[in-house]
C-alpha cells in the first residue's frame, strides 16, 4: 500500500534543535529555533505567568467549549484590536487556536468554508517556512514575492509583485518582528501596502505572532492591524499567539478572529470558525488559555507582564548592539549594521549555506540554514565566542 510513500525530511526549524540537544560540546550555542532564553541561556518563566499559575492553582481537566476560553478570547482580542470601531461595534469574530500555527489552520480552513473564493495565499520571499507548507497543504496555490535585499525590507518589489494579487487572493503579513529578516515596513510603507490591498480587494491575514515582544509596547506593535482594520476599514484575519510573548511555547495558545463588515457576519464566521475547530483539533488545551486569560484580566498582573515584555525585548536589543560591537572590533568582513537596524527576535545575517553548515560543523553554533539566528539565544557568556566562529566562517 504505502511502496510509493515519499519519505518527508524533518522540518528544518525543529531539525536544528534535534542536533543542538544531541551535541555534546560545552561551548554550543542554539541560535535556532525561536525561543526565548534569558541572561544564562535558560528558559524562562515569566514573573507574570508565575503570579498567574498561582492564582489560577488547581484547575480541573474538563473540556472547553469548542471556540475555547471566553474570558482569553474577550481578552486577547483585544491586545490586537483594542480602540477600533470594528472591536467597539462587536464586528469580530473569535476562536482559541493552538498557537500561531493552528490559528493560521483554523484561518485557512475558514476561508474555505466561507465560499470567498480565495484561492491564491501571497507570501513574502524569505518567511517562515510553515506559511507554504500550510497554506499549500490546505490546497491554496501559494505565492512569493520578493521581501528582502541588502539588508533591508526590498518595499519595490514587495509592492511590485503584489500588484500581481486580486480578489482572489490573500496575503499573509507579518503584524511586526518579520521572521526570518527582522525586517518590517515603515508606518509610511504600510500605509501604501494597505492601499493597494484596499484597492485590489486581497484579504489580509496577519500573522501576529509576536505583539508586545517585539517593542515591549503591544499597541506599538499591533499598529499596523489597527490601520488596516480601523483607517482602511477592511476585512481581515487576525492570527494571535502567546508562545513568544507569554514564553507559553509548549502550551500552544493563540486566537484566530475575522474581522468582518457586520455584526450579522461575525456571527456567521464564528459559527464557522468553531465548525473548523470541531472537525480538526475538537475543542482546544485549557490550561494555556487560564493562564493567558488571567495575566491579561487580572491589572496587576498584567501590569507585571508588561514589564516582562520590556526585560525580553530589552535583553534581546543589547545582544543585538553587543554582537554588532564585538564584529566591529574583530573587524569583521562586510557590513553588519543590518543587524541593530533589525527588529524581533531574529537576526538574519546574510552568510552562505555553506558557512552556516561550517559554523556548526567547526564551532557547534546552531541557526536556521536561512542564514537566520534566534538573537535570544546570546548572552553575555556566549556572546563574543559566537562573533570569533562567525568572523572565522567569514573568513575562511
Ligand atoms: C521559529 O520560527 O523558530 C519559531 O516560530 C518556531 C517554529 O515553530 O518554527
Amino acid at each position: 500500500l504505502f511502496q510509493n510513500a515519499e519519505f518527508v525530511p524533518p522540518d528544518a526549524i525543529f531539525d536544528v534543535t534535534r542536533r543542538y540537544l544531541a551535541d555534546a560540546s560545552p561551548d554550543k550555542v542554539n541560535l535556532g529555533q525561536g525561543t526565548y532564553r534569558d541572561e544564562n541561556g535558560q528558559p524562562w518563566i515569566l514573573p507574570s505567568v508565575r503570579m498567574a499559575k498561582e492564582a489560577i492553582g488547581e484547575c480541573g481537566h474538563e473540556y472547553l467549549p469548542i471556540a475555547g476560553l471566553k474570558l482569553f478570547r474577550d481578552e486577547a482580542i483585544k491586545i490586537a484590536l483594542r480602540g477600533t470601531k470594528a472591536y467597539d461595534d462587536g464586528r469580530v469574530a473569535t476562536c482559541q487556536a493552538l498557537s500561531g500555527t493552528g490559528a493560521l489552520l483554523l484561518a485557512g480552513l475558514a476561508l474555505k468554508k466561507a465560499n470567498a473564493g480565495i484561492t491564491t495565499v501571497y507570501i513574502t520571499e524569505p518567511t517562515w517556512s510553515n506559511h507554504d507548507l500550510l497554506f499549500s497543504s490546505l490546497g491554496f496555490k501559494v505565492v512569493s514575492v520578493p521581501y528582502y535585499k541588502d539588508g533591508a525590507f526590498d518595499f519595490k518589489s514587495y509592492v511590485n509583485g503584489l500588484k500581481e494579487a486580486d480578489s482572489t487572493s490573500a496575503v499573509v503579513l507579518h503584524a511586526c518582528a518579520h521572521n526570518p529578516t527582522g525586517c518590517d515596513p515603515s508606518r509610511d510603507q504600510w500605509k501604501e501596502v494597505g492601499r493597494l490591498v484596499q484597492e485590489k480587494g486581497i484579504f489580509p491575514i496577519f500573522d501576529s505572532a509576536y505583539l508586545g515582544f517585539n517593542s515591549g509596547s503591544v499597541d506599538e506593535d499591533a499598529w499596523a492591524i489597527r490601520y488596516f482594520v480601523d483607517a482602511l476599514g477592511l476585512e481581515a484575519s487576525i492570527c494571535l499567539s502567546f508562545a513568544k510573548s507569554m514564553g507559553l511555547y509548549g502550551e500552544r495558545i493563540g486566537l484566530v478572529s475575522y474581522v468582518t463588515q457586520s455584526t450579522e457576519t461575525a456571527r456567521t464566521m464564528s459559527s464557522i470558525l468553531e465548525n473548523v475547530q470541531r472537525a480538526t483539533v475538537s475543542n482546544p488545551p485549557a490550561y494555556g488559555a487560564r493562564i493567558a486569560a488571567t495575566v491579561l484580566s487580572t491589572p496587576a498582573i498584567a501590569e507585571q507582564w508588561s514589564k516582562d515584555l520590556i526585560t525580553m525585548s530589552g535583553r534581546i536589543k543589547s545582544m543585538r548592539h553587543k554582537l554588532f560591537s564585538e564584529l566591529t572590533s574583530l573587524q569583521t568582513p562586510g557590513d553588519w549594521s543590518h543587524l541593530i537596524k533589525q527588529t524581533g527576535m531574529f537576526g538574519y545575517t546574510g552568510i552562505s549555506p555553506s558557512q552556516v553548515a561550517y559554523l556548526e560543523d567547526k564551532h557547534h553554533v546552531y541557526m536556521a540554514d536561512t542564514s537566520r539566528i534566534s538573537i535570544a539565544g546570546l548572552n553575555e557568556s556566549n556572546v563574543a565566542y559566537f562573533a570569533s566562529a562567525l568572523d572565522d566562517a567569514v573568513r575562511t
